[in-house]
Parts: C-alpha cells; sequence; structure tokens
C-alpha cells in the first residue's frame, strides 16, 4: 500500500505529530516555491493594508509538497484564526454552513481534497465565497422556504492535487490560484538541515544532499527519509550523519540513487516490457501493474515525469530512452512513433 512506502508521498499516522513541529510557520521559513511566496507575501500584505480579508486561495500539487503548511502559514501572517475541514469530511450542507457561520472576520477555512465535496454542499460554498451569504431551504413540503444568512467576509483555502480535478464554477471562485512544483534539490537540501536542526541531530552537508537527492522533489518524502537515516546513525553510534551513514541508510531503505522504489520499477517495467515502451493509457497500466489509477496519476507519474523517464503524449504514455537506460535495455527509436509535442 502507498502509505507503508518509504517514498509514498502521503502522510502516516505516526507522523501526524513530528509533522506539526517540522512545519513552518511563516513566509520566511518557508522553503522554495519562490513564485508562489512572492505572490503571497504581495496579496497578503495588500489585504492587510486595506483590513479586508484575503481573496480565495486555491492550492494545487502533489502531495507533500506543503499544501496544508502553506495554509498554516497564510492564516498566521494574517494574524487570524484557521479552521481546518477536507471536503469528504463535509457531508451535509448543514455542516458547512454551521461552519460557515462560526468564522469570525477575515478568518482562513482551508478544505483539504476540494475535489471531493459533493454537490449540494459544493451549491451552497458559491454564494458563501461570492457574496458572504447563505442561502438555505428551512422547513419541509409546501411550507419549505429560502432564508439568506449573512456571514462574516472570510478567506477560502482550497488544497487539491489537480486542478482540473475542480468542477469549473467552483475553481472560477478562487482570486488566487498557486500551483505547487516539485522541489529542486537545493531546496530540498534546505529543508533537510532545517528539520535536522529541528530534531537536535548533526548532518553534514553532503549527506543532506544525498538525502534531498533521492525525496522525488517532496519535502514529506526528505523528512521521512531523513528520521529512518537518524535512527540508522543513532543505532550504529555515529555522532553525526555524514555523507557515508546517509549513504548506508538509504541502501538499507532499498531506495536507488534517483530516489526510485520497487513501484516505480515496476511500473517502469510494466510500460516497457509488456506494452512496448507503450503508447499505452493509464487505465491499462492502472489494470497491468495492480496500481489505483489516481494514486498513479497523483504519485508516481508526475516524478517519472520530471526525472524524463515516462512522457504524455495524446495517445498515451511512452517510456523514454532514458527508462530503457535505466532498466538497461535497448532503446529503438520509431517504437512508438508519436509526436512528442502534443499533450493529452
Ligand atoms: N517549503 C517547505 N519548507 C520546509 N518544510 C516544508 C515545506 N513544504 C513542506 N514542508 C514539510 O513537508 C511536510 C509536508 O507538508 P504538507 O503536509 O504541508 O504537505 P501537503 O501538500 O499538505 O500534503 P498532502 O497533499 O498530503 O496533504 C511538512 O511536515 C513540512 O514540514
Ligand atoms: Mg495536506
Amino acid at each position: 500500500m502507498e502509505d507503508e512506502r518509504i517514498v509514498g508521498r502521503n502522510i502516516r499516522p505516526d507522523e501526524d505529530f513530528q509533522e506539526l513541529s517540522l512545519r513552518p510557520k511563516l513566509l520566511n521559513e518557508y522553503i522554495g516555491q519562490e513564485k508562489t511566496k512572492e505572490k503571497l507575501t504581495i496579496f497578503i500584505k495588500a489585504a492587510m493594508d486595506r483590513g479586508e480579508s484575503l481573496d480565495h486561495v486555491l492550492l494545487y500539487g502533489p502531495p507533500g509538497l506543503g499544501k496544508t503548511t502553506l495554509a498554516g502559514i497564510i492564516a498566521n501572517e494574517l494574524n487570524v484564526n484557521l479552521k481546518i475541514t477536507s471536503g469528504p469530511a463535509i457531508e451535509r450542507q448543514g455542516d458547512l454552513a454551521s461552519i460557515l457561520t462560526n468564522l469570525d472576520k477575515n478568518d482562513v477555512l482551508f478544505i483539504d481534497e476540494i475535489h471531493r465535496l459533493n454537490r449540494q454542499v459544493e451549491e451552497i460554498l458559491y454564494p458563501a465565497m461570492e457574496d458572504y451569504s447563505l442561502d438555505l431551504i428551512v422547513g419541509k413540503g409546501p411550507s419549505a422556504r429560502s432564508i439568506r444568512i449573512e456571514i462574516e467576509k472570510f478567506t477560502l483555502i482550497g488544497a487539491t492535487t489537480r486542478a482540473g480535478l475542480l468542477t469549473k464554477p467552483l475553481r472560477d471562485r478562487f482570486g488566487v490560484v498557486l500551483n505547487l512544483d516539485l522541489y529542486d534539490e537545493d531546496s530540498l537540501t534546505k529543508i533537510v538541515m532545517r528539520s535536522a536542526k529541528i530534531l537536535g541531530v548533526s548532518i553534514d552537508k553532503k549527506a543532506a544532499k544525498e538525502i534531498a537527492k533521492r525525496s522525488r522533489g517532496t519535502p514529506r518524502i526528505a523528512n521521512r527519509i531523513l528520521k529512518r537515516v537518524r535512527d540508522y546513525q543513532e543505532f550504529h553510534n555515529e555522532l553525526e550523519i555524514s555523507p557515508k551513514v546517509a549513504k548506508k541508510g538509504l541502501e538499507l531503505l532499498e531506495i536507488d540513487q534517483l530516489g526510485l522504489d520497487k513501484t516505480d520499477r515496476k511500473i517502469i517495467s510494466c510500460v516497457v516490457e509488456q506494452f512496448a515502451g507503450g503508447p499505452v493509457g493509464l487505465d491499462t497500466i492502472s489494470v497491468a501493474c495492480g496500481e489505483e489509477k489516481t494514486t498513479l496519476e497523483d504519485v508516481y507519474e508526475p516524478y517519472l515525469i520530471q526525472i524524463g523517464f515516462l512522457s504524455r503524449t495524446s495517445r498515451g504514455r511512452i517510456a523514454t530512452k532514458r527508462a530503457y537506460d535505466y532498466l538497461g535495455l535497448e532503446y529503438n527509436i520509431g517504437n512508438n512513433n508519436i509526436n512528442f509535442f502534443e499533450e493529452e
């Protein structure tokens, strides 16, 4: 299962507690994502100067890149309360209505997995976002009537793994749409160094870089690997995480030089061996490898595309020469005669 993997991007139950302490609280502690930070700095300042609520913000990007962290930071910077919930947790219109009527002026409401809100709930969100009012039906049958309630101005922060999963009317109501990218090696190295400091473990910069390289561009994975490598270091009574300790620890975790694990290797081999390198559709890959389609799309594919192993074309996914090289197989150009510039 995805959650059991050391390089899995989703949060694991035992990590909840420590995640809190590793989470940056202010924008200047948030590493990387420079464009996003720059925009937020400007929008937050402008909203505060005017004494108004910040416009609604949509954050999208693969799991573990810092969406929840950023929502917390925005609320801190605005100096307002943060209320956290998630799409699947809001079952009825009344649930959302009670959350919204309890917000104070300019508060932040964070809805994680906002693409999973049900239709009825989503519909009462529209006037709430636009006019800060709720249209509720009270009573039943012929005596039912609609009433309009005013609510405080607030900021909705929605998080989703892919913006395309949102309905258009919902997406259109966000004034600020921010896309979080996978992190580069430098940023991840800084994140590892920062986390090590918080955890009270000394680490060599080269060792931090080694961990960064194998973290699939994802801070949550970097932090998780750091903790396992620290276990290795403590077990062997080493004074610090040296590059050698990091390498040994990583070997034990069976994460290779590129940060790929068994499941990634299975996916690449599947495309190459069972489908002659593609093009092959995601549904077909999902059935052939026994991995859920959404997991493939949100977790594995972005990284395999980032490192140039898979390409997305109008006719499906194809394995590139790099993927063949990685598997030690010969690549025949013309294998999959496709147009590289077409996107799906
Ligand atoms: N820019 C950053 N700088 C430092 N640490 C970060 C940064 N982004 C994320 N982290 C760390 O990564 C961990 C995961 O971040 P977070 O929980 O915010 O991700 P997420 O995008 O909400 O993931 P999910 O989609 O699974 O909810 C946090 O514990 C935090 O410590
Ligand atoms: Mg989150």
